[in-house]
C-alpha cells in the first residue's frame, strides 16, 4: 500500500511537470470542424474563422427537394447573416462524423430582407437525429433582429443529420451552421442537483443548449479568443443590485491552470476577471451578490460555476457560500482548499430547475460569517438547458412527432433500428425516472422494509447509470456464464421448492433488480434467493459482476454465493442466509435491541476485514463501491459480512493510480473526491466506511434531509463534533456512560481519518482495521483493568494485544464448484502478515 501511494505522489508530480504547463499552450484541434455558410457562394470570415459555402463542402450532403438562396447586400448584423438557404419542404444536412462524442451545433438565423419571401413570419423547426433543437420559432414576436443558438449534442454514430422543418404552406431557412467536436472532458455525465440534494447522472445521453455564458466583470470574449469557439458575455445586466459587486481583474498571464482545468474549460480571460463584494455602505456586510436569469420553468439546467481566487492576498482567507435559487450549493466553500494556490482556476457543476413557480433562476454568492475576511467571488457562469423527456430543448414534441414519417427513417431497416434504439432509450429513461423516484421517495419516506438482507441495485439511494453499451456486454457475458465455474447450479424446480414457489411470506426485500426470498434447501440449509426480474434488463451488468466477483472470493467476512440458476431465462442467485439481517436495522428504524459498544466494534472490525480482503486479498484489488450499513449483514452470531458486489470494480493495476469511471455508489456515502474527479481508488471505500463508523456511533442515517441543514449529512455533522473532540455529544444515547473514553477517542479518530477530504490522507483498510482492533482492545482492557488512558494517536503502545482471531476458512460450497484453495491461501497469507502487524511482539 505504501508503495502505491508513493507511486501516486510521484506520478502526480510527473504528470504535473510534463503536462501541467504545456497544456495551457496546446490548443484543441477538433476532429470534426464544420463551419458552413448556408446559401453563400463564397467563404465568409466571421470572428476569425472561415465559413465555407454549404454546397462546396465535400463531406456534407444536403437533402432537399427545393431550396433557394437569399443574399443581402448589407453586412448587417454581421457577415455570417448575409446569406440564407430557404426551404419549402423538409430538408436536411448530413454531416460525416470522424469522432463520436459531444459536438457543438451552432445555428445562425436572420430573416434576410428582399429574399422574395417574408422570412420574418417563417416558422423554424430544427431537429437532429434524436433531439429537437428548435420548435416553431418565428421572428414575428421576437425582440432581436437575429438569432444565434448553441447546442451540445453527443453524436454516437458516424453521421449527424440536421433537419429543418417548415410549417404548412410556409418556408423555413438557416443562415449558417457549425458542427464542431468538443473535447471529452468538458461535459461530465454527473453533476450535483441542488434540489433535491443528490447526484444527477446520465447527462451524457442528454442534449444541452447554452442559454447564458458569462465572464464576470470581464470583456466580451468571442470565438476568436476561445479555443472552443464559445462566446462569454459580461454579467452586469444580470446583476440584481449593481452596487453589491465590484470588478476585480488580474493579469491573464498569471492564471495558473492545474492539471484538472484547461483553457478548454474556460479561457484565462474568464478567470482573470471576477466580481467580488462591493463596499455597499451598509452596516451589515452579510449580503449576497445575486444574478437573476430568465429561464423556462419546464426545463432543468446544468449550471457550471467558475472560480479563481484573484481577490485574496493569502490562502484560506476567502470562505463563502454559493446558492442556486434559494438552495445552498456550496457551503463554507474554501476555494484554496481545492486549488492550494491563488490564481488557480476551479469549477463546479450543478443541476437546478428554475426557482419555485417562476421563470427565473438565481445564482448568489455571499460571505461565510465565520471567515477571516468578509468577501465572496465568482469568475464565470454557464447556464445550460438540459433536454426533457421528449428529447427536446424546445416544447414537448419529439423528433418522431415533428418529422413526417417518410423522412424520419430512410428504410424499413432504419425504422427497426430506430425503434430498438427508441426502446433502449425509453428503457434508459425509465431506469433514470425510477432512480429519481427512489431518491425522491427515500427523501420523504423511510424504507418500508428495514429488513433487506441483500440490498440490490436500485434499492435505497444507490444510483447507477445504465448505458446501452454495458447492457450489451452484460448480456453477452451472462450467456457465457454457464460455462464458467460459478458454484452450484440449481434447477428452477429446486428454487421453486426452496422458496415454496416464491411465497410472498418469505419475501425478505425488494430492490430495483428484483426480489429476495428466504429459502430452505432440501438438506435444510437456509439460503437467501435473489431473483432478477426476467423481463427487466436492469442490473444485468451488476448481476454478472456480482456472480463473477463472488465466485472468485471466499472469506469469512464476505457473504458467500452458494449457487445460481439461469434456467428459463431466470437470473437467480443463491446466497448463504444471514439471520440477523443488515447492520442498519440494528442501529435505527426498528425495535431491535441496541447493540453494545463491544458488539459494534466487533461488527465494524468484521466488515473492515472483509473490505481489507477485497482490497488486498485477491490478485487484483477489488473496490466495493457501495459500502453502507445496509450492505453489511449479520449472521446468527452477529458476525458481520460484506454483501452486494453489484457495483464492484477491480482496482487499479500497479502502473495506474486510479480507475476512471462514472460515479456510482450511494449518496451520503460517496467519497467527495471520487465524485469530483471520478477516479476510483480503494480510498473511496475507506471514505464510505468512515460514514458507516459514524452511523454506527450516532445511530442515524448517513443522510437525513429532515434535520436542520448542517445536520443533514452525518459525515459533515459528526466531523464538526469530532474536530471539537466532542463526539460523545452526538453519539447514541444508549451508549452514554457505557463506552471507554479512550476507545471512543480511538474510534472517532479512525472515522475522522477515513473521512479525510483527500484520498491520500485516508488510511488503508488495513490501518483502519488495526485502529479498530486497538479501540476494541482499549474497551476490553478498560473493562478488565478499569484503567483507561490513551495518549497515543498512531502507534501501538505497550498494551498487550491478542493476535487476530484466526480466519475461518471453511466455506459453504455445496457442490464442488469452486475449490477455493487459491483464495484461501491468499487469505491465510494476508492474515499472517496482519497478525504480524497487529501483534507488536510477533517479531
Ligand atoms: C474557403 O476556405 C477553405 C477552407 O478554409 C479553403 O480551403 C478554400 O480555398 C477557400 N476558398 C476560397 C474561394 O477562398
Ligand atoms: C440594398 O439593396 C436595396 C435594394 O435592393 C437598396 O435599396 C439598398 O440601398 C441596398 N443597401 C445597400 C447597403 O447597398
Ligand atoms: C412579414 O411578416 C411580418 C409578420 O407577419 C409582418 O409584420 C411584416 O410586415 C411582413 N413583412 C413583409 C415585407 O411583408
Ligand atoms: C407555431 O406558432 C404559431 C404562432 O406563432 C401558431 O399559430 C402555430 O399553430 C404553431 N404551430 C405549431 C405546429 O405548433
Ligand atoms: C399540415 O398539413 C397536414 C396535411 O395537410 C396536416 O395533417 C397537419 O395537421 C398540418 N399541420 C399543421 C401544424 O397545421
Ligand atoms: C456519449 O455517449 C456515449 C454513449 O452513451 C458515452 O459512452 C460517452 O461517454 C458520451 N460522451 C460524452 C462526452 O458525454
Ligand atoms: C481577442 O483576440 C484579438 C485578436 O487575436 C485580440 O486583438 C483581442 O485583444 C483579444 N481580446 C481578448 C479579450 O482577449
Ligand atoms: C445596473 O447596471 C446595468 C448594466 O450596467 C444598467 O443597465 C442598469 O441601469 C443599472 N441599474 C442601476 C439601478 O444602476
Ligand atoms: C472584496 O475584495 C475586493 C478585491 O480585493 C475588494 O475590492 C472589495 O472591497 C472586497 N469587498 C469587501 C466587502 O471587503
Ligand atoms: C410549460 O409547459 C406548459 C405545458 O406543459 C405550457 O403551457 C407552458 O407554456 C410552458 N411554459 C413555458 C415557459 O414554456
Ligand atoms: C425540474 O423540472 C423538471 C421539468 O419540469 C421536472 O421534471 C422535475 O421534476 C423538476 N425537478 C424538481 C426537483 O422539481
Ligand atoms: C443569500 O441568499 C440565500 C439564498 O437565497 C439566502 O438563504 C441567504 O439568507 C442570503 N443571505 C443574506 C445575508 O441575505
Amino acid at each position: 500500500m505504501k508503495l502505491l501511494s508513493w507511486l501516486t505522489i510521484v506520478s502526480a508530480f510527473v504528470l504535473f511537470d510534463l503536462f501541467g504547463y504545456s497544456k495551457s499552450f496546446a490548443t484543441f484541434s477538433p476532429p470534426d470542424n464544420y463551419l458552413i455558410a448556408c446559401g453563400s457562394s463564397q467563404n465568409v470570415t466571421f470572428q476569425g474563422r472561415t465559413f465555407v459555402p454549404d454546397l462546396q463542402h465535400s463531406s456534407l450532403t444536403l437533402k432537399s427537394v427545393t431550396s433557394v438562396v437569399a443574399v443581402s447586400n448589407s453586412s448587417f448584423p454581421s457577415p455570417i447573416y448575409q446569406s440564407a438557404r430557404i426551404f419549402s419542404k423538409v430538408a436536411s444536412y448530413k454531416f460525416q462524423i470522424q469522432q463520436e462524442g459531444r459536438h457543438w451545433i451552432r445555428l445562425y438565423f436572420y430573416p434576410v430582407p428582399n429574399s422574395g419571401q417574408n422570412l420574418t413570419s417563417a416558422s423554424i423547426t430544427a431537429v437532429t437525429d434524436d433531439f429537437v433543437l428548435l420548435n416553431n420559432f418565428t421572428f414575428k414576436n421576437y425582440k432581436g433582429s437575429y438569432l444565434f443558438k448553441e447546442y451540445a449534442v453527443n453524436v454516437t454514430s458516424d453521421s449527424l443529420t440536421l433537419s429543418f422543418i417548415p410549417s404548412n404552406n410556409s418556408v423555413t431557412f438557416v443562415n449558417a451552421i457549425e458542427v464542431v467536436s468538443i473535447p471529452d472532458g468538458i461535459f461530465p455525465d454527473q453533476a450535483f442537483s441542488v434540489n433535491p440534494r443528490a447526484p444527477f447522472s446520465g447527462l451524457s445521453e442528454l442534449a444541452f443548449e447554452t442559454v447564458y455564458r458569462l465572464n464576470m466583470g470581464g470583456p466580451l470574449i468571442t470565438a476568436q479568443n476561445d479555443t472552443l469557439g464559445r462566446t462569454w458575455e459580461n454579467d452586469a445586466k444580470y446583476l440584481h443590485v449593481n452596487s453589491s459587486a465590484v470588478t476585480v481583474t488580474a493579469n491573464p498571464a498569471l492564471i495558473n491552470y492545474p492539471a484538472s482545468v484547461t483553457p478548454e474549460t474556460a479561457p484565462n480571460w474568464v478567470y482573470a476577471t471576477a466580481k467580488a463584494m462591493g463596499n455597499a455602505n451598509v452596516a451589515n456586510m452579510n449580503f449576497n451578490i445575486t444574478w437573476v436569469f430568465s429561464v423556462n420553468r419546464n426545463f432543468s439546467y446544468f449550471v457550471r460555476v467558475h472560480f479563481c481566487d484573484i481577490v485574496s492576498k493569502a490562502l484560506n482567507n476567502l470562505v463563502f457560500n454559493l446558492y442556486i435559487n434559494d438552495n445552498s450549493a456550496l457551503d463554507s466553500f474554501d476555494l484554496s482548499s481545492f486549488t492550494n494556490a491563488l490564481n488557480v482556476p476551479y469549477y463546479r457543476d450543478f443541476v437546478s430547475n428554475s426557482s419555485l413557480e417562476s421563470n427565473t433562476l438565481t445564482v448568489s454568492v455571499g460571505p461565510d460569517m465565520e471567515a477571516d475576511i468578509t468577501n465572496a467571488t465568482m469568475n464565470g457562469l454557464e447556464i445550460i438547458k438540459i433536454s426533457n423527456e421528449a428529447k427536446s430543448l424546445d416544447g414537448l414534441s419529439s423528433v418522431e412527432s415533428l418529422l413526417p414519417e417518410s423522412l424520419s427513417k430512410k428504410s424499413k431497416i432504419g425504422i427497426i433500428i430506430g425503434s430498438v434504439a427508441g426502446a433502449v432509450a425509453a428503457f434508459a429513461l425509465s431506469v433514470f425516472c425510477y432512480c429519481c423516484l427512489v431518491v425522491r421517495k427515500s427523501k420523504t419516506t423511510h424504507q418500508g422494509h428495514p429488513w433487506l438482507p441483500l440490498p440490490l441495485y436500485g434499492n435505497s439511494q444507490t444510483m447507477t447509470k445504465v448505458s446501452t453499451a454495458s447492457q450489451k456486454s452484460g448480456t453477452a457475458s451472462f450467456i457465457s456464464l454457464a460455462s464458467s465455474n460459478l458454484g452450484r447450479f440449481f434447477s428452477f424446480q429446486e428454487i421453486l421448492d426452496a422458496t415454496n414457489k416464491f411465497d410472498e411470506n418469505l419475501l425478505l426485500g425488494v430492490g430495483g433488480f428484483g426480489r429476495v426470498y428466504k429459502g430452505t434447501l432440501e438438506d435444510g440449509t437456509k439460503v437467501a434467493v435473489k431473483r432478477g426480474n426476467p423481463r427487466s434488463e436492469q442490473g444485468l451488468a451488476e448481476f454478472r459482476t456480482e456472480i463473477e466477483m463472488l465466485s472468485k472470493l471466499r472469506h469469512r467476512h464476505l457473504v458467500s454465493l452458494i449457487g445460481y440458476c439461469d434456467e428459463r431465462s431466470e437470473m437467480i442467485l443463491v446466497y448463504e442466509y444471514m439471520a440477523n439481517g443488515p447492520l442498519r436495522s440494528h442501529l435505527y428504524g426498528t425495535d431491535l435491541p441496541p447493540l453494545s459498544w463491544k458488539q459494534r466494534l466487533e461488527i465494524c472490525i468484521g466488515a473492515a476485514r472483509g473490505l481489507h480482503y477485497l482490497h488486498t486479498g485477491a490478485a487484483q484489488s477489488i473496490i466495493h463501491r457501495d459500502v453502507k450499513t445496509t450492505n453489511i449483514l449479520l449472521d446468527e452470531n452477529f458476525v458481520a459480512k460484506v454483501a452486494d458486489f453489484g457495483l464492484s470494480k477491480t482496482g487499479p493495476a500497479l502502473d495506474q493510480t486510479h480507475v476512471s469511471t462514472a460515479v456510482k455508489g450511494s449518496f451520503g456515502y460517496l467519497d467527495p473526491e471520487y465524485f469530483r474527479r471520478q477516479q476510483l481508488t480503494e480510498k473511496s471505500d475507506v471514505y464510505s466506511f468512515g460514514v458507516v463508523l459514524m452511523e454506527v456511533l450516532c445511530t442515524r442515517p448517513a443522510l437525513n434531509p429532515v434535520l436542520p441543514r448542517e445536520q443533514v449529512n452525518i459525515a459533515e455533522w459528526a466531523m464538526t463534533w469530532q474536530k471539537k473532540g466532542m463526539l460523545d455529544h452526538i453519539m447514541d444515547p444508549n451508549l452514554v456512560g457505557k463506552v471507554n473514553p479512550a476507545s471512543l477517542k480511538k474510534f472517532g479518530e479512525t472515522a475522522e481519518k477515513c473521512l479525510a477530504e483527500h484520498g491520500v490522507d485516508r488510511p488503508s483498510m488495513g490501518d483502519v482495521l488495526w485502529n479498530l482492533e486497538y479501540a476494541l482492545q482499549l474497551e476490553e482492557t478498560s473493562s478488565a483493568l478499569m484503567e483507561p488512558e490513551d495518549n497515543s494517536t498512531n502507534h501501538i503502545p505497550g498494551i498487550p494485544l491478542t493476535p487476530l482471531e484466526p480466519f475461518d476458512n471453511s466455506v459453504s460450497i455445496i457442490d464442488g464448484g469452486h475449490s477455493g484453495t487459491d483464495d484461501d491461501a491468499e487469505d491465510a497469507a494476508t492474515s499472517a502478515v496482519f497478525s504480524q502487524l497487529v501483534n507488536p511482539r510477533g517479531r
